[in-house]
């Protein structure tokens, strides 16, 4: 039986291949957690599958593109089929293009906004709703959000394609955590610091083994107050 704060739970991290995702799975499975790592290419999956086993549990690949609904449903399928239930879902898998980075909120691409939607916010609505059947007490969904969806702060008009759907990611989780808190299923946002990775850039200041922390401690924190947006070292910050 495997030893750490998460032994025996079942996670499921979506664009776990690479970055924060890559680093969640690491930090999971190095706690004892069996992992899927949901990718939308098998071989990239299957490489950091293998990279996770050295420190814990061999995980499985599901392969998901999370702009395709369609290709979202059938993962699901295939996650409640291998596991009985899932205990952690990490919707990490997200996007920030160069476009968006040069193009100002007053001549918005619709095909920027629609893509962009579509993985960041869209994509764990319709991982989170397909899961949510094997997801049962003290199960929990953590949601990789940014500061840059901050109302109360943001990114002074930056890639607006990107702040509308984390801003919208986080609405997303304030109304997910009242629907299911019932159920005792704790539902959060939190902005993993800037990270090295290739979203974050290589000047960024946060390592992203130390982002993976955040995501461990909403995963082990106690029960209580649900539908919270957090950062490093697991502080609640506004929306
Ligand atoms: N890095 C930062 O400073 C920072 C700050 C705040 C928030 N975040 C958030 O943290 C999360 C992870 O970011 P990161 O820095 O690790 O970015 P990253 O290095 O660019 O990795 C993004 C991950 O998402 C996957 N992905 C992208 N589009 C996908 C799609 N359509 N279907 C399935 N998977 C897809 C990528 O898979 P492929 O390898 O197949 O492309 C990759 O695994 C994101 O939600 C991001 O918004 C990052």
């Amino acid at each position: 039986m495997a030893l750490g704060v998460l032994a025996d739970r079942i996670a499921v991290i979506t664009g776990a291949n690479r970055g924060i995702g890559f680093a969640i799975a690491r930090t999971f499975a190095r706690e004892g957690a069996t992992c899927a790592l949901v990718v939308r290419d098998r071989a990239k999956g299957e490489r950091a599958a293998s990279d996770v086993a050295n420190v814990g549990a061999l995980p499985i690949v599901v392969e998901a593109d999370m702009a395709n609904r369609t290709a979202i449903k059938r993962a699901a399928e295939e996650l409640s089929r291998r596991f009985e239930r899932i205990d952690l879902l990490v919707n990490n898998a997200g996007i920030l293009t160069d476009e968006d980075r040069r193009i100002p909120a007053s001549r918005m691409e619709p095909a920027i906004i629609d893509e962009t939607l579509a993985v960041n916010l869209l994509g764990p609505i319709a991982m989170s709703e397909a899961l949510l059947p094997k997801m049962g007490r003290g199960a929990r969904i953590i949601n990789v959000s940014s500061t840059m969806g901050q109302l109360t702060d943001g990114s002074a008009g930056y890639a607006p394609a990107y702040c509308i759907s984390k801003t919208a990611l986080n609405a997303y989780t304030q109304a997910l955590a009242a629907a299911v808190s019932d159920n005792g299923i704790l539902v959060d946002s939190f902005h993993p610091g800037w990270a090295r990775t290739a979203m974050g850039g290589p000047n960024a200041s946060v390592d992203p083994d130390q982002a993976a922390g955040v995501a461990l401690f909403l995963a082990t924190r106690p029960p209580g107050e649900t539908g919270l947006f957090w950062r490093h070292p697991g502080v609640v910050i506004d929306w």
